[in-house]
């Protein structure tokens, strides 16, 4: 293996960080690093904002399903699918008159424009976490940031064409390397060849082989019903979902 595919196969979320900050120009390399992403149509549809004030990282521990870890991150990005910008810049470009002159209706980020903001926000937040992972800065995605749409609409002054799409904690490894990685799927159930396969019972159940919890929650009677229980039906997810909707909902209306 190369050194690019050493750094990616020994990757792993770090949640757990020494009490050590990470120096400006090492947060300066990571955020430069993550503008060097590739974007649709090079718009970069999103915004980083960098937090780090204490009292906000409180906040968001909380309000992202308790996780006191992200207060506890020497470094937090957040990863915001943005078209405020561009709408802006259309608006202040009178880009209202140049519609009435031509006879058309002026077009507003709509459910695509949205998906695609969220495309750019991930590319550019996968390139941080790796830039990160080169410089022995661990990172952990927070994906609870889409839950309490409205709360942390408030809480981050986020404009109506914004949608915060992911949280990355970073911090230097408290654990030492040579720790142990997550399983993974095996490929034969994640790539396909010209066309989507749906997989049969015996490859759903070899999809878990490595993955077989030694306690199911709830009185789950096999590792399907424990994952949908701990999961895809917890309150978290639910929250999720309600939010989400909700945001969609601000976004295209009107
Ligand atoms: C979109 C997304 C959301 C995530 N949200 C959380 C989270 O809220 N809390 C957490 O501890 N880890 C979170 N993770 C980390 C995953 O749990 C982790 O990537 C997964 O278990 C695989 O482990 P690995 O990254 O060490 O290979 C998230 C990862 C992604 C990609």
């Amino acid at each position: 293996m190369n050194p690019t595919l050493q750094l990616i196969h020994r990757r792993r979320s770090v949640s757990a960080y020494e009490d050590r900050p990470i120096e400006r120009p090492v947060i300066d390399a990571i955020i430069g690093a993550a503008m060097r992403a590739p974007t649709a149509g090079n718009m970069m549809l999103y915004s980083i904002i960098e937090i780090d004030d204490r009292t906000l990282k409180n906040k968001l521990a909380e309000s992202c399903d308790n996780q006191p870890f992200i207060a506890k991150a020497p470094l937090v990005l957040l990863f915001v699918a943005d078209y405020q910008r561009w709408f802006d810049f259309f608006e202040a470009s009178d880009v209202a008159g140049y519609c009435k002159a031509h006879h058309q209706p002026m077009r507003r980020p709509q459910e695509g424009d949205l998906m695609l903001a969220c495309c750019d926000a991930l590319i550019a937040a996968q390139t941080a976490a790796i830039a990160a992972e080169s410089l022995g800065i661990g990172s952990c995605y927070i994906g609870d940031i889409m839950e309490n749409h409205n709360y942390h609409r408030e809480l981050l002054h986020l404009p109506r064409y914004t949608f915060p799409i992911t949280l990355l904690c970073f911090g230097y490894p408290k654990e030492a390397p040579g720790h142990k990685l997550r399983p993974r799927f095996p490929q034969a159930s994640i790539h396909f060849t010209n066309g989507y396969r749906r997989l049969d019972k015996a490859e759903l159940d070899d999809m878990f082989r490595d993955r077989d919890p030694k306690h199911y929650v709830n009185e789950a009677a096999n590792v399907g019903q424990h994952f949908y229980a701990r999961k895809f039906s917890a309150d978290y997810s639910v929250e999720m979902s309600r939010s989400v909707k909700e945001a969609i909902r601000r976004w295209t209306e009107g």
